[in-house]
């Protein structure tokens, strides 16, 4: 991609752990352009998240970037040191948690939160330039009476108005990068639709580029244009939607497309037999193969690399190997 805003090639997040070595994130290489929305989706426990600490430069210990380069507008954010990389984040790229309790303050008003996040970025705004600034960002979000809640408390705050104010102190700094990480999880049906819309209403009028981690195939229809599957730290699948919901490819997509519950049809939902393996104890070959219903003598042997079935959809799975004397993509 040339117009990439950011790339992160082939990434390598690693704990090293009293039990041994997990590769929570495995050789994964993702890229982002200006203003487009890119979904991440796999089971629990696949590296989602990991990716995004990793890119935010927020893992905990014993977690640490073991290897790959995150590019961001050209900038390898892994040379950086941590005072540069902090004026980054918040201000060019930002992430609203997968928990959104955790990350507000409790003993702070929303507003005055969201307040300093716009300052620290900001030195040169008044303090009453930025409240009024806040205030007019949580009418953006649909905070009703939002000049009242700018002085409550996050108790005294819905599920969704907090989620409302997470996104608000994600975009008062009008950030190119948003990152998301599940941030509708926690949340009623009818309140994830409004928040989702009100997300991809932001990311339209403003051109921000946004990266939506999450478990729910239907969520990212909605919302991104291209999409890579995770299974255990691997890119499985990665393409636009529009192809991959046309012309599913990996039997690992393909299951947790039959996974998305369907409201008209009354069959049972389905679910990919077997369990995400333990990943200090990955299988030999492909990790997908003790699950998948297509699985031959080469899958436990060997790790497909990934293939290109059409041009820009990309497949790890022997069952799209080109034929002998045509090269995969990774050989390119
Ligand atoms: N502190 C830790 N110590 C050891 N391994 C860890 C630690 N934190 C995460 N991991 C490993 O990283 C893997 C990926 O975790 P991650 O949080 O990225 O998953 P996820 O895809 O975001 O899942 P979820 O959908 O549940 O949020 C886990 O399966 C786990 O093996
Ligand atoms: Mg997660």
């Amino acid at each position: 991609m040339e117009d990439a805003l950011l790339q992160i090639r082939d990434l390598h997040t690693t704990f090293y752990t009293r039990d041994g070595l997990v590769r929570a994130v495995d050789g994964v290489s993702i890229e982002i352009a200006a203003g487009e929305s890119v979904g991440i989706v796999g089971e629990s426990g696949c590296g989602k998240s990991m990716t995004a600490m990793s890119l935010m430069g927020l893992l905990k210990k014993p977690g640490k970037v073991d290897g790959g380069t995150i590019l961001f507008n050209g900038q390898d954010l892994t040379a950086m040191g941590p005072k540069e990389r902090r004026k980054l984040m918040g201000n060019r790229i930002s992430m609203i948690f997968q928990e959104p309790m955790t990350s507000l303050n409790p003993v702070t008003t929303v507003g005055r939160q969201v307040r300093e996040a716009l300052l620290l970025h900001n030195k040169e705004m008044s303090r009453t330039q930025a409240r009024d600034r806040v205030i007019q960002v949580f009418q953006l979000v649909g905070i009703p009476d939002a000049a009242k809640r700018y002085h409550e408390y996050p108790h005294q705050l819905s599920g969704g108005l907090r989620q409302r104010v997470m996104i608000a102190m994600a975009m008062v700094c009008d950030p190119g990068l948003l990152i998301a990480d599940e941030p509708t999880t926690a949340l009623d049906v009818t309140i994830e639709a409004q928040i989702l819309h009100l997300m991809k209403q932001l990311q339209e009028e403003k051109g921000t580029a946004v990266m939506m981690i999450t478990h729910n195939l239907g969520v990212v229809a909605q919302f991104c244009t291209r999409l890579y599957v995770m299974y255990a730290g691997k890119v499985m699948e990665s393409g636009t939607v529009r192809e991959i919901f046309k012309n599913v490819c990996h039997p690992y997509t393909e299951g947790l497309m039959r996974s998305v519950p369907d409201m008209e049809s009354k069959e049972r939902l389905y679910n990919i037999r077997g369990m995400v393996p333990s990943m200090l104890h990955l299988p030999k070959g492909c990790r997908f193969c003790p699950r998948c219903q297509y699985s031959m003598a080469k899958c436990f042997e060997q790790e497909p690399g990934l293939y290109e079935p059409s041009p820009g959809h990309l497949v790890r799975c022997f069952l799209f190997e080109p034929e002998k004397g045509e090269e995969s993509h990774e050989q390119k």
